[in-house]
């Protein structure tokens, strides 16, 4: 069922016939509260979650459509802007327009957080904690346009969809541990350029992310859980070696793939969500000194309504929206009641339009998440948290409807933003459209 309800009774009713376990609260101040992450204080609960707007310069720098974006994100008064995936190697980009932060462009990317911090500072009297997504996209690398797979494991359902031979070789052990210091030396650079967290990236499918799931592959980096989650707690140490104490260690992490259980990360043999090993992931990156966590799951190439539950989209879903919504709360809620020394930010309220507030402000208010993220609903109302914190609401006519037009153009490798409610990629997506007729 669609969302096109019109009152929180209607949505909390139907919530409960469909035997959904999703909260709603009206104590909205509770997204005031302010929080201190490694020495930082956070001014308050909202954070807007990385999205990827394919709208780089081709050396990797911020273009004009990212400064723009991150500028609206900045006078939006989230608490946390957490930036898109950034490639730590050209070679893991995932289009030419993807970001990616390089020795040649630091100054680039240090102009950017300057900026991003000028309004948010005056309008809002605070400067966000501003993460950056260092990735390296892995099977879906596209660096000059056209695929160029970097693969952890074989994997027979994404490697037929993506016409990938059974001997395409595997990254190997020794490019995986040279690439760990990839990421630490971009972090490194990453702290030049003003950023105040660094997120090592696992998630959707990416490089890092399959290899927590990489079951099958034999050698140091695969098999058991030792190997497969070898890279991510070598690059998060690396990191962590590489810049100051004051800088905070992040991860967008996926705690449950939704793929067959031995191609897949945190998926039972049911295959449902099996939280132990991303539980123990946790708690170990917790002893690395990794503090923040995204939490999502899915990958959004193959099972989007996994990732990001939505209205319209490549296919009808085989479950209700609302009941990925769920998955993706109950995920957060549970990570938090077994880690709740880490701090949690939570995904999937942007189905929810309007009733997110009060979704959120019932996983806040029972301790399921420090920070509620918000991703599209960001791109269709960049000042979603000031609305949220001055007036306890966003208003329906600036929420997002999950069209998924965004990801149709960031997908066509075009600049990628709200296509209803921001006349830009309206154009954009019209001329695409036209394109493609
Ligand atoms: C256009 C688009 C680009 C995205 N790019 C990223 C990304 O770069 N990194 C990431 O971790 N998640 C990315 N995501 C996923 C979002 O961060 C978020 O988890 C997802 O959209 C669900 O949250 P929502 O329901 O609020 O949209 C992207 C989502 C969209 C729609
Ligand atoms: S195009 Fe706008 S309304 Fe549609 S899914 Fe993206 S952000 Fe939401």
């Amino acid at each position: 069922m669609k969302n096109s309800f019109k009152t929180l009774d209607e949505i909390k009713k139907y919530c409960s016939e469909a035997g959904v376990d999703i909260g709603f609260s009206g104590n909205t101040e509770i997204y005031r509260k302010s929080h201190v992450i490694n020495g930082f204080t956070v001014n308050n609960s909202l954070a807007v979650l990385p999205m990827e707007g394919a709208d780089a310069l081709e050396d990797g720098s911020p273009g004009e459509l990212t400064r723009r974006r991150y500028l609206s994100f900045a006078r939006g008064g989230a608490g946390i802007i957490w930036f898109e995936a950034v490639a730590v190697v050209p070679e893991g980009r995932a289009s030419m327009y993807q970001l990616h932060l390089n020795k040649g462009n630091v100054d680039a990317f240090r102009r950017l957080t300057d900026e991003v911090r000028e309004p948010a500072l005056k309008q809002n009297g605070h400067a966000p904690m501003l993460v950056i997504q260092l990735t390296h996209s892995g099977r879906y690398s596209k660096p000059d346009g056209v695929p160029r797979p970097v693969i952890a494991a074989h994997n027979p359902v994404l490697d037929e969809k993506y016409g990938i031979a059974p001997d395409y070789p595997v990254v190997t052990d020794e490019a995986l541990e040279a690439l760990e210091d990839r990421f630490a030396e971009t972090a490194r650079l990453a702290q030049q350029a003003g950023f105040d967290a660094m997120d090592v990236k696992a998630s959707h499918g990416y490089l890092l992310g399959e290899l927590l799931g990489a079951h099958t592959r034999e050698g140091r980096y695969g098999g058991g859980y030792e190997g497969r989650t070898r890279f991510i707690k070598n690059a998060a140490e690396k990191v962590r070696q590489a810049v100051d104490a004051r800088v905070t260690l992040a991860s967008r992490l996926s705690l449950y793939d939704a793929m067959e259980p031995q191609y897949g990360f945190g998926v039972g043999p049911d295959g449902q969500p099996d939280l132990a090993e991303p539980v123990r992931l946790l708690r170990e990156l917790y002893n690395i000194g990794v503090r923040l966590v995204a939490v999502t799951a899915g990958n959004p190439y193959l099972i989007p309504h996994v990732n990001r539950p939505y209205d319209n989209g490549p296919y009808v879903p085989p479950e209700p929206p609302v009941k990925g919504v769920e998955r993706l709360l109950t995920l957060a809620a549970r990570a938090k009641a077994e880690v709740p020394e880490m701090a949690f930010v939570g995904a999937g309220y942007s189905w929810l339009k309007s009733f997110a507030v009060q979704a959120g402000a019932y996983a806040l208010e029972n301790g399921h998440a420090d920070f509620i993220g918000f991703g599209r609903q960001a791109f269709a109302n960049p000042g979603f948290a000031n609305d949220i914190l001055e007036t306890g609401k966003i208003a329906p006519g600036k929420t997002c409807i999950t069209c998924t037009k965004c990801v149709e153009l960031m997908r066509s490798m075009l600049p990628a933003g709200c296509v209803v409610r921001d006349k830009t990629y309206a154009r954009l997506y019209q001329q695409h459209i036209k394109n493609n007729a």
